[in-house]
């Protein structure tokens, strides 16, 4: 079975780093913005580096302001997800952006990606769930907003609290109030770490935040302690590959940490990010892949079973999801 084919699960995923670039400058034309500068000249995303990159995603995002635009959004990137074999997906939602941290408007906004998100299984057979995922760089008061925000929803759809932006703002520690909160609300907790900052930044986030899973997580690879204690507590990294590389983290795919973490048992999965940012999608992660590391159908169908197994969705729903990939 080509790559292409091979069902699959995604639990890394941005929303509003999902929207392509033609969608953006669409919806900035219908409402007479002018973001022009936000993109090369072949129409794609411009940015040099991780840093510039969050603010070009920020300028992006600035267009996405109703329901209706959520609704939208949400159609367009399930619709890109399915066509590379995605059944099942998890997909960041920050409030921060979705609704400005105000619990109406959240509420307003969520409804509208719920509904694109119930036409898309039914049309589609892709299943999405929600984790709400506070900005790092916005601050530890922002995020308790947005951690109420999750909170406040939490359920069948709003499965998950992450966090995400520039990991070299605050330390995990100045999170554990949201992270408390939304565990207490019963969501599942995942957290941005070992992506820019280095292997102590993945420990406290495992031991001050208690996340099971981690987003990224690839320069655990730099303290092997670490990786056998990944390995050992059973903690799965969320590894997207394209972005490491497109953000200029490794200089190839075959230098890339993936397959000597697989090796040494830490659970590894495979997402996106960011993919029209990154010139990715599912298919060209499992292509490269394959290529740099000579890995077989046998493995993807392991990445993918671990992905399900460590969904933070119901019981159900992941059973279902299990059987789908036999
Ligand atoms: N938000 C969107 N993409 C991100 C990334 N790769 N790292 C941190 N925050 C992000
Ligand atoms: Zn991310």
């Amino acid at each position: 079975m080509s790559p292409k084919d091979l069902p699959k699960v995604e639990l890394h995923l941005h929303l509003e780093g999902a929207a392509p670039p033609s969608f953006i400058r669409g919806l900035a034309a219908e409402k007479k913005m002018d973001i022009s500068g936000i993109f090369d000249e072949k129409g794609g995303y411009a940015f040099k580096d991780f840093w510039h990159f969050l603010k070009v995603y920020e300028a992006a995002t600035s267009v996405l302001q109703t329901p209706d635009d959520y609704r939208r959004l949400t159609l367009a990137v399930l619709e890109e997800s399915a066509a590379s074999g995605v059944i099942y997906t998890e997909i960041f939602i920050s409030p921060d952006f979705c609704g400005g941290r105000d619990l109406p408007a959240w509420r307003d906004h969520l409804a509208a990606i719920q509904d694109a998100a119930a036409e898309a299984e039914r049309g589609l057979g892709i299943v999405m769930r929600g984790i709400v995922t506070p900005i790092r760089h916005f601050g530890p008061d922002k995020a308790r907003e947005a951690a109420i925000c999750a909170a406040e929803t939490a359920g069948e759809f709003i499965v998950g609290l992450g966090l995400g932006g520039d990991e070299k703002i605050c330390k995990p520690k100045d999170f554990a109030w949201s992270f408390d909160c939304a565990r207490e609300a019963g969501l599942r907790l995942t957290c941005h770490a070992g992506e820019w900052d280095g292997p102590q930044s993945v420990r406290e986030a495992v031991r001050d935040l208690g996340v099971e899973r981690i987003g990224h997580g690839v320069r655990a690879i730099e303290d092997l302690a670490l990786v056998d204690e990944l390995a050992e507590r059973g903690i799965v990294l969320e590894v997207c590959p394209g972005s490491n590389l497109a953000l200029g983290l490794y200089p190839g795919w075959r230098k890339h940490p993936i397959s000597e973490l697989h090796r040494r048992g830490v659970k590894v999965t495979v997402s996106t990010d960011d993919p029209p940012f990154f010139h990715t999608t599912m298919v060209r992660e499992y292509d490269r892949l394959a290529e740099a590391f000579d890995w077989d159908e046998g493995v993807f169908e392991e990445l993918a079973r671990t992905a399900a197994e460590a969904a933070f969705c119901d019981a159900a729903t992941k059973a279902n999801i299990l059987k789908r990939l036999e």
